[in-house]
């Protein structure tokens, strides 16, 4: 059965090591991950209560008044096309209401999706530095 929680306090690494950031050339471990998801406001976990393993995630960076970004939205891929994803989607725009602008990037292709949860098109413009796709180091 497939768990959600929106606590860090019982998740260690090791529960991160399914395979996250599929095509990713250079991923974060599953260390960086975990200090990517402490670091956020706030975060919901997928977890197969089976295997104990976390099997999606989403996280947001809110500065709790105005405005919260939502970075990253992943299911590992034995686990998609289950409804995990928008479960996850669901309980973090929840988390989120209240806060004016809630914003995320994604492909067109990917759009019809989060407009089905209640999202709406926008242009934007983004930075990459891919010599830290792995995590900045501190
Ligand atoms: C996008 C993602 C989170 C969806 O998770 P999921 O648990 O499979 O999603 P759900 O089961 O809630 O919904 C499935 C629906 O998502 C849509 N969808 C998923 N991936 C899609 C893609 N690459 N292109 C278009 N639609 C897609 C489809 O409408 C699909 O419905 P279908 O099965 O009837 O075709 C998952 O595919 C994933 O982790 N992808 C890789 C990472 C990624 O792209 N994240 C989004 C960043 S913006």
């Amino acid at each position: 059965m497939i768990r959600y929680t929106d606590s860090l306090d019982s998740i260690d690494a090791g529960q991160l090591t399914g395979g996250f950031f599929v095509g990713w050339p250079n991923p974060p471990s599953a260390e960086t991950h975990l200090r990517a998801l402490r670091g956020s406001s706030h975060v919901w976990l997928a977890v197969d209560d089976a295997t104990h393993l976390v099997v999606g995630f989403v996280n947001a960076i809110s500065d709790g008044v105005l405005a919260a970004y939502i970075p990253l939205l992943e299911v590992l891929p034995a686990y998609q096309r289950r409804g995990v994803g928008a479960e996850l989607m669901r309980r973090m725009l929840r988390t989120l209401a209240g806060i004016y602008m809630v914003d995320l990037l994604c492909d067109a292709e990917l759009q019809p999706y989060y407009e089905r949860l209640g999202m709406r098109r926008a242009t934007g413009m983004l930075a990459r530095n891919y010599a830290t796709q792995s995590g900045k180091v501190d």
